[in-house]
């Protein structure tokens, strides 16, 4: 089978298809006939050697896919061949045939194309798990997601809208805000050149909002905790602008609020399986009667892997970049 890989750590110059075999399911496994894999910008760091595969994940990138069940492992009872799914993965979306864990494989529903729902694994179970299941929003609360523009952001601005959340979010000049905008924000700041801070102190009467989801870190990490409203919670999972920072615990501790890292990647196989399942029961509905749909900015083919990921490290993609093979 085809597949993307690494010829050495490094630039996006690097990448190349190669043809390499491929293992059948193990037992508890889905072997999947890809049609789109998504690029995440996880996806550049490992091409850079910046970002090693956990023990065990195949060397190949990619970390999510969708395509057509092609083989099942022993012991898989609900998934079947010849379904259409989309599956999260610890390592090597980038190929033909991709086996997963079956519970971190999802069916896709009729109305969502087989090859756009590439894009919704890692969007989904990160917007998912670290709104809900991390901060707790729910239905009248005010949230703040960083880069609503982004492949996270545009599809948990989605899924706090469609909760009946009030959400404000930022992104990157004014035609990337009004694109978040249409996504369902209700607010949007111009982190070029607005303060996100002012904006939600002044559209929250000065409270603050319950839940930060921020993608930026050490830069924004005093701003965020000053925007959390009284108990807020500010989730952070993007380290972009920097990985330290000081923190005024005063600050923290008079608002009773709390403050948390996670990556998705590294959890162990029984928390992604109920992320996943998560997903499944809360968010699809959501996709399939068309409040959520994943963006897609652009498709490539696996032969220009390397102009995807120039793409993704140049900025200015809405939502995700798909490769198909
Ligand atoms: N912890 C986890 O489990 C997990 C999972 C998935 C992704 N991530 C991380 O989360 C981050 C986002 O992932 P992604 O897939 O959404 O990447 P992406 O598609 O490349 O999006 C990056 C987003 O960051 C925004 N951004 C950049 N600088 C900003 C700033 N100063 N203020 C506000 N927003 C800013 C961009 O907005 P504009 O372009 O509009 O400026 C864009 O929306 C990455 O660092 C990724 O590694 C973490």
């Amino acid at each position: 089978m085809r597949a993307v890989t690494t010829t050495a750590p490094g630039g996006p110059e690097n990448l190349s298809l190669i043809e390499t075999v491929e293992n059948p399911p193990s037992a508890g496994e889905v072997q999947i006939r890809t049609v789109a894999s998504g690029v995440n910008p996880a996806d550049l760091l490992q091409r850079a050697g910046l970002y090693p595969p956990p023990p065990g994940a195949s060397d190949l990138l990619g970390l999510e896919l969708s395509g057509i069940v092609h083989d099942v492992g022993s012991g898989v009872t609900d998934v079947a061949v010849g379904d259409r799914v989309c599956a999260l993965v610890d390592g090597g979306a980038y190929a033909e045939l991709v086996n997963a864990p079956a519970a971190q494989v999802i069916h896709v529903p009729g109305g969502l194309e087989l090859r756009d729902a590439a894009a919704v694994p890692e969007a989904a179970c990160t917007a998912w798990s670290n709104l809900v299941d991390v901060a707790g929003l729910t239905a009248g609360m005010t949230v703040l997601i960083h880069g609503g523009s982004g492949g996270v952001g545009s599809m948990a601005v989605q899924i706090a809208h469609a909760l009946n959340a009030f959400v404000i979010s930022t992104a990157g000049g004014p035609e990337r805000c009004e694109q978040v905008r249409a996504l369902g924000a209700d607010v949007v700041v111009d982190h070029r050149s607005e303060s996100f801070v002012d904006v939600v102190l002044e559209v929250t009467g000065g409270r603050g909002v319950d839940v930060v989801l921020d993608v930026v870190g050490a830069a924004y990490l005093a701003e965020n905790v000053r925007a959390l409203a009284t108990n807020g919670h500010l989730v952070v999972i993007g380290m972009q602008k920097g990985r330290r920072a000081e923190l005024d615990l005063g600050v923290l501790l008079t608002k009773r609020a709390s403050v948390t890292g996670t990556t998705l990647r590294s959890r162990p196989a029984g928390e992604k399986a109920t992320i996943v399942d998560g997903v499944r029961r809360h968010v699809l509905p959501l996709i399939t009667d068309g409040r959520v749909r994943p963006v897609v900015d652009t498709i490539y083919p696996f032969s220009e892997a390397r102009q995807a990921h120039e793409r993704l490290a140049a900025g200015g993609v809405l939502g995700k970049i798909l490769l198909t093979p």
